[in-house]
């Protein structure tokens, strides 16, 4: 029996953080043994934001040795940068074709990024990544799309373009699905909803013990315990959502201890960073492995590319035999 496809991707933003692992990886690696998994480096994306290139490239390294660090196979799924495979600008192109403005106008997630980051002037490409987004999936037939909820919407727009390709020239992709990721966000460092590159509060997946602990005791508590004896409110404590994440089996006691007084914010603060930190030395390990033998690495993304634009050239033959463009 074929498996089903999942086409899962990143912007290539540089070495990744522990928001990366446990709001995306952790499924990633679960999900590619059940499926073809194709893993995409969604570098063209980056310009939507930030047309300054002169790191591109090492930043997708970063990526993709974070990705085998953590265990993605590269033998079980290909990872490829989406601007090696021509396929995608190809059919971009004709996806732009198939939606209107004031479809991407409603995009809610876009329209959040034009809020957050103040854009005053946007630009075509900008207003148009969801389509982009469409065709990096749509070209390997993903049939499902692991994501979180802020990209519910661009899968959404994927599956209309789909829809709207298979009803006007014959039908050629599959309508995927979101494979939603539950795990609600991780906080940033600073209390932050959210851990995020740009707002300088992660801890990274290559970070080492001593900087994690020095991260981790700059972080903020319950402001209202002050001192070792005072009891705190572990439910408002950023640093007892990293237990609940990271250390199940002991939640229920630091919880009690942190409220009776008897677990003060200094000793609670250096469980959390060992923790942490075991959870990621075999990480770390192999990262430094791949680190030394970088030549490994860009074989594993030239083979990606390989067999990724295979796929894409298969799937483009047919959308030009269908639009009779051949
Ligand atoms: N838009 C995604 C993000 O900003 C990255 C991305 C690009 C993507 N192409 C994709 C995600 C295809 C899933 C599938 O994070």
């Amino acid at each position: 029996m074929t498996k089903k496809r999942i086409l899962s991707g990143m912007r290539p933003t540089g070495k990744l953080h522990i928001g990366h692992l446990v709001g995306a990886l952790d499924n990633w690696i679960k999900l590619q043994d059940d499926y073809e998994s194709y893993h995409l480096i969604a570098d063209y994306h980056v310009l939507t934001t930030r047309l300054e290139t002169k790191n591109i490239y090492n930043d997708s390294i970063e990526m993709l040795i974070d990705w085998l660090a953590c265990g993605l196979d590269p033998i079980k799924s290909p990872m490829f940068r989406q601007s090696q495979i021509k396929e995608h600008t190809e059919l971009h192109l004709i996806f732009s074709m198939l939606i209107t403005v004031n479809r991407l106008e409603r995009n809610p997630t876009v329209k959040d990024q034009i809020r957050d980051l103040h854009i005053e002037h946007v630009i075509y490409g900008h207003l148009g990544y969801p389509v982009l987004q469409a065709a990096d999936i749509l070209l390997y037939k993903g049939g499902a799309v692991p994501v979180g909820e802020d990209q519910v919407p661009h899968v959404e727009i994927s599956r209309e373009i789909a829809r709207k390709f298979n009803n006007q020239y014959g039908v050629v992709f599959p309508e995927p699905e979101p494979l939603l990721t539950k795990f609600a966000r991780l906080q940033g460092l600073d209390g932050n909803a959210k851990m995020s590159k740009s707002l300088n509060n992660t801890i990274l997946l290559s970070d080492e013990p001593a900087i994690i602990k020095a991260k981790i005791k700059k972080a903020v508590t319950d402001p209202n315990k002050i001192r070792k004896g005072d009891p705190g409110d572990p439910d408002i404590c950023l640093i007892f959502s990293y237990h609940k994440k990271f250390i199940s089996a002991e939640v229920l006691e630091i919880n009690a201890a942190c409220r009776s007084g008897a677990l003060g914010c200094v000793d609670c603060k250096m469980k959390c960073a060992s923790k942490i930190s075991e959870l990621l030395n075999p990480i770390i390990e192999k990262r430094h492995y791949y680190e030394q033998k970088l030549n490994e690495v860009t074989d594993i993304l030239l083979d990606g590319e390989k067999r990724a634009r295979n796929t894409a050239q298969v799937t483009m033959n047919e959308v030009r035999e269908k639009m009779k463009l051949g």
